[in-house]
């Protein structure tokens, strides 16, 4: 997510802040005798041919209101064209402070709920305050932990992540319970800035290519279904379950 038209300085004091809040990929396996968890580590790390990006923090929680995003992003036209129902289960996982929480939450409307999950504290804090500023009642925000975003399991017609699965610490374990949460033809929608671009100003470790996603999303058991890519900078990427295509 970072913008990299900051200084090179300044970005790489921020991407090494970042590296040090988040837990590396290495220490993750802490039951694991050092030199085995450090294989595993390599291993995955192979397969996914990127390095995993830092956690935002919640310190440059002021990026994800910044005013230019809703030109940069175009929040409301990706969620019209997501087609959600009215009175759908929705999760915005890696929610923030809720950019796309409310959106959702209005989508869906009463009848409806939006699961807004997020690792840390201070986001969450964020987002509740900013969805009763809006009077905003149909959200439930879940603090989660890096392997398991909490969700209930089998339904949620739609799991949505903005500017978020590059920077999960453990992807494998996550989008496990991301897809025994969905309903059988349940979407996972991945948004990403497009790595493909090298003019867009983000760090690359922030950005993926539409064939990363869908090399790592497959080895999950996720097909790719749609790609969208009407927005500026991102990918819309639409999976779903690949057990529903064998
Ligand atoms: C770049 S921000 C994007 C926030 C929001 N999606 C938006 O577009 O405004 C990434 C968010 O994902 C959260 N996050 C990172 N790893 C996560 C995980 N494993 N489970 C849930 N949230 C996570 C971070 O704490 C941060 O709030």
């Amino acid at each position: 997510m970072w913008t990299s038209s900051a200084s090179p300085a300044i970005l790489s004091i921020v991407i090494s802040l970042g590296s040090c809040l988040s837990t590396p990929v290495s220490q993750a396996a802490t039951d694991l005798p050092i030199t085995q968890a450090k294989q595993l580590s390599q291993a995955n790390e192979t397969r996914r041919n990127r390095q995993i990006a830092p956690v935002m923090s919640a310190v440059h929680a002021d990026w994800l209101t910044r005013p230019e995003r809703d030109a940069e992003e175009q929040p409301d036209r990706l969620i019209e064209a997501l087609s959600i129902s009215e009175g759908a289960t929705v999760v915005d996982l890696g929610a923030g402070v809720g950019y796309f929480t409310w959106r959702l939450a209005k989508q869906v409307g009463s009848r409806g709920r939006v699961l807004a999950v997020d690792i840390q504290q201070r986001m969450i804090d964020l987002l509740e305050r900013n969805l009763s500023e809006k009077g905003i009642h149909n959200v439930e925000a879940i603090l989660a932990s890096e392997d398991n975003p909490g969700l209930p399991v089998g339904e949620v017609d739609l799991v949505l992540m903005v500017d978020v699965y590059h920077e999960l610490q453990q992807p494998e374990k996550t989008i496990k319970h991301v897809r025994q949460s969905l309903k059988p033809d349940g979407r996972l929608v991945l948004v990403e800035y497009r790595k493909e671009d090298p003019t867009i100003p983000i760090h690359p470790l922030h950005k993926m290519t539409v064939e990363q996603a869908r090399f790592e999303l497959g080895l999950m058991n996720f097909q790719l279904t749609d790609l969208l890519d009407f927005l500026p900078r991102q990918h819309i990427l639409i999976f779903k379950d690949a057990a529903q295509y064998q």
